[in-house]
């Protein structure tokens, strides 16, 4: 059956809906990025609760605002209580992929601050194993030749995504890993690379997850 973008975005917001439900009043909350967490975000919006958040970019944090969420600035905050967020891949041991949208690195930060982070994504993230979505690296500028050098090592394929800039002024190198053996020493390996700031890859942050899938919406936890 012909499974349309909007049966898709319907999806993303019944994930985003139901996650929400854990949020309760005086926590603070982390939002993603992404039009999953967006739908989280305005979600959040209309339970009209007593909460502070944190946001993992620019758009999230404006958006959040727009709805009536209280923004904190993410530098004055160690603990995160609940973080929605979506993903571009999950896999059956909780391993996403993170970053089309560019956030990673905000998103990894405040994820592994979260006490409870979840994911939410319609069923077409849901991976038997994660490696065929792009895989972002989040390079300081100063050192793009010599990271996109010390990468190709490491990856299939590794491409600048054009001049974009992360909202840490840093480029991104869209990479794909493939059918990969062994996730934490590729992550390790991306992530010693000097001038590697961050990367997609959330192999031990995500706590639970909502996945949408036609209208039902189903809970897994780790
Ligand atoms: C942004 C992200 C997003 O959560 C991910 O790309 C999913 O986006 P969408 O909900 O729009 O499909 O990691 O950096």
């Amino acid at each position: 059956m012909h499974h349309d973008s909007a049966d898709i975005d319907t999806d993303k917001r019944l994930a985003a809906e139901a996650a929400v439900q854990e949020v309760a009043s005086g926590m603070l909350v982390g939002l993603g990025t992404g039009s999953t967490a967006a739908h989280a975000i305005r979600a959040i919006g209309r339970l009209g609760l007593d909460i502070d958040a944190v946001a993992t970019s620019n758009a999230s944090a404006d958006l959040a605002r727009s709805v009536g969420i209280r923004v904190r600035d993410f530098a004055d905050v160690a603990r995160v209580d609940l973080t929605i967020d979506g993903a571009d891949e999950i896999d059956a041991d909780f391993r996403a992929i993170k970053g089309a949208g560019g956030a990673m690195l905000r998103e990894k930060v405040v994820a592994c601050a979260s006490r409870r982070m979840i994911v939410i994504a319609d069923a077409s993230k849901r991976v038997a194993t994660i490696g065929a979505a792009k895989l972002p690296v989040e390079v300081l500028p100063f050192a793009a030749a010599y990271v996109a050098d010390r990468i190709t090592g490491l990856v299939r394929s590794a491409t600048w995504r054009g001049e974009y800039l992360t909202d840490n002024g840093n480029r991104v190198l869209d990479c794909v890993a493939g059918a990969y053996h062994d996730w934490e020493a590729l992550a390790d390996a991306i992530a010693c690379i000097p001038g590697v700031v961050g990367h997609g890859l959330f192999l031990k942050q995500v706590d639970a997850a909502y996945i949408a899938d036609r209208g039902v919406v189903t809970r897994t936890e780790r």
